[in-house]
Parts: structure tokens; sequence; C-alpha cells
């Protein structure tokens, strides 16, 4: 170990580059700059099988999506404090709040989910020079966070009811979406598959009704469109993807990145082309939107400690008998 660091520090000083003993240990000194967009995605609790590989986790497949696009990802862990994540948020490009299990609003996921979706109503809303256009997307468990975080909902005023949809689905597109910023550049071909086929996947036990943005006195209508439907195991329509009336806050209740990414036989996830095109759609939407965004980390060596590339991915399918493919894990409670 002495001799391979003297060796090291040794090597950096005969090539004349500055190097410290930090960066020694990572093999190469952190290169001085790094090229985004770099997206933050939201870890959260572990629970169950998974509690043994660490504190907290983010599903592989969420990190893969983005990466597909173009994005650099760093893991955000739900235990920051305000002043954490408002320093984070400010350095980075867009941020993506996954789908998962935890519960609203009593929980870290929640708080620090809250905390973002504020923020970034209120970085877009300031436009100043130097702030302005930062991407949120929602999915799943992110996608009902956000729109209670915006209804301010709580646990006796949920804005969501008890559901069940663990299915492949067609999106009842609805009338206007062909406009909106999310939907209007998709090919005709796949924006009439997207309706007609079944190339989304759903994993929830809550939805949230239609009816909370169309009713003109509901907490929703203010700020979203709704851009689709689905309904659930029992014939429940539910809200499937929104994006807000004017800042680039997007989300859908269906699972985009496990089209591409996610493989347990014990869903029936589309793998079809146009299933992996929709997604890619989406993915590179979002990524399109994050390349607005000037944000950067004042000290490269901040974001390369913090890139998920830090971190090994378990193969949580043959692992745990997981219906997540491969998951990051993080020891920070
Ligand atoms: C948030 O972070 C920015 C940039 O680091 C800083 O200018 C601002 O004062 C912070 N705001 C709060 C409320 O901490
Ligand atoms: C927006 O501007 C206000 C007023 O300058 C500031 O207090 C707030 O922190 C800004 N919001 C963000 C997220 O930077
Ligand atoms: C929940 O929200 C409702 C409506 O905004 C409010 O009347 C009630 O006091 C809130 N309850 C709690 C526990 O915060
Ligand atoms: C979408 O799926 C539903 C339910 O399976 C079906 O009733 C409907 O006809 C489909 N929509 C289109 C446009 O094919
Ligand atoms: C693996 O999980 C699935 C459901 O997710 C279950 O049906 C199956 O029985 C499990 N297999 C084993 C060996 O535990």
């Amino acid at each position: 170990m002495m001799t391979t660091e003297i060796l090291l520090v040794l090597l950096c000083v005969a090539a004349g580059v500055y190097c410290s003993l930090t960066s020694v240990e990572r093999g190469v000194p952190y290169p001085p700059t790094y090229t985004g967009p770099v997206i933050g995605v939201l870890a959260q609790t572990t629970f169950g099988k998974m509690e043994k590989f660490g504190h907290s986790y983010i599903a592989a497949s969420y990190v893969k999506y983005l990466e597909m696009s173009g994005a650099q990802v760093i893991p955000v862990m739900d235990s920051l404090s305000a002043e954490e994540l408002n320093r984070t948020l400010h350095s980075i490009n867009g941020m993506l709040i996954p789908g998962g299990g935890q519960i609203f609003p009593d929980s870290k996921f929640y708080r620090a989910s809250k905390f973002i979706y504020d923020w970034t109503v209120s970085y877009n809303k300031n436009q100043t020079e130097t702030q302005g256009h930062f991407p949120l997307w929602g999915t799943c468990l992110g996608f009902e966070a956000m729109l209670y975080a915006e209804a301010g909902a709580n646990e006796t005023n949920d804005i969501r009811f008890k559901c069940s949809a663990h299915m492949a689905n067609n999106l009842t597109i609805q009338e206007g979406a062909q406009d909106s910023r999310m939907l209007k550049n998709l090919d005709s071909k796949l924006y009439q598959a997207v309706q007609t086929e079944k190339l989304v996947y759903n994993s929830h036990s809550f939805c949230i009704s239609p009816d909370k943005i169309e009713d003109t006195d509901s907490p929703l209508h203010k700020n979203y469109n709704l851009l689709a439907v689905n309904w659930d195991a029992e014939g429940q329509q539910y809200i499937a993807l929104v994006e807000h009336k004017t800042l680039p806050i997007f989300a859908s209740q269906f699972h985009p990145e496990k089209n591409g990414f996610e493989w347990t036989t014990y869903e029936d996830i589309p793998h079809s082309k146009n299933a992996v095109l929709f997604m890619q759609y989406l993915a590179n939407f979002f990524l399109d939107e994050a390349r607005q965004n000037k944000n950067q980390f004042s000290e490269s060596a901040e974001f390369y400690k913090r890139s998920i590339n830090n971190f090994s991915p378990v193969y949580t399918l043959m692992a745990i008998n997981s219906t997540l493919e491969t998951c990051y894990f993080f020891h920070e409670k």
C-alpha cells in the first residue's frame, strides 16, 4: 500500500501534474473538467430482502434509461438536508424521481421529493440570466409524489385512491395532447402505435383520478395538463401522463425505463420495437430539456466523487428474486 502510494505520487510528480492523495486512490487525478448534462436520481430506503445490501437503493434501469439518452447520473440521497439538496440541485441539470414503495407524507423520500418539487417550481419561475429551465421528471411513485406535493395533500386529504394496475396498457391520449411539449415531436406512426398497442407498463397500487385535473376547482387544474389516461384491473380510470402548463415538469404513472431495462418474467413488460422506441423518445425528450440548463459543480472533483460510476450494481433478480433486474445500493442512512 505504502509503496504503491509513494510510487504513484512519484509518477504524478514526474508527469508534472497536480494530484492529491485522494485522487491517487482512484488511480488517476480527477480531470479538471467534466461534461454534462448531469441528472440526479433520488434514492429511497431499502425494505425486505434488499436491506442486506444497503440502507437505500436506486433501480439501475433508471440510470441506464438516462444514460441511453446521453446523461451522466448522480444518485441523490433522500436523507440530504435542505441546504445540501439546494446546493446539489444548483449544480446539476435535471432530476428524476423514480418509482418504488414509500409512504406519503411521512417518509424521507416524500420529504425530499417535496423539497425537489418546490425547488424546481421556484427555480424555473425565477428565470434569471443564470437560472431557469431545470427539468424534473417523476415516474410512478415519483409521479404520485409530485402531484401530491402540488396539491398540498396530506394523510387525511390524499389525492390518490387505492387501485390495482400491474399490467401493460395502451395510452388513451387526451384532446390537445398532440400539441403538448412532451408529445408534439412524436412521430405520427408511434403516436398511433402508443394508442393502439400495449406499449407502456404499469405497476402501482395507488391511482389519481383525472377529475383532479379536469374539475376546475381541483388542486391540479391550475398548473397541469392531462396528456393521457389508463384504466386499472377493475376498470377505474386514472391519470397516466401529465405535463406542467408552463414549467419543464413532466410525470408518468407508467414506467418508461422498464421497456428496455427490466426483464423479470413475473411482469408482462412490453419489449417490442415500438415499446422501446417510445421509451427512447421520452428519455430523449427529457435530456433535450436538461441540455438547456447550464448548472455545474464548482469543482469537477465533486462531480467525479458523486458519479453513479463509483458504485457497482447488484444482480438483484438472481440474488433475491427481485422484479428489478439490477439495483445500486448505498450505505448512507
Ligand atoms: C441555494 O444554493 C445556491 C447556490 O449554491 C445559493 O446561492 C443559495 O443561497 C442557496 N439558497 C438557500 C436557501 O440555501
Ligand atoms: C428564486 O429567487 C428567490 C428570490 O431571489 C430566492 O429566494 C430563491 O432561493 C430562488 N429559488 C431558487 C430555487 O433558486
Ligand atoms: C390536511 O389538509 C386539509 C386540507 O388542506 C387540512 O384542512 C387539514 O388540516 C390537513 N391535515 C393535516 C393533518 O395536516
Ligand atoms: C386501448 O385499450 C383499451 C383497453 O384494452 C381498448 O378498449 C381501446 O380500444 C384501445 N384503444 C385504441 C385506440 O386501440
Ligand atoms: C419469485 O418472485 C415471484 C413474484 O415476484 C414469485 O411468484 C416466485 O414464486 C418467486 N420465486 C421464488 C423461488 O421465490
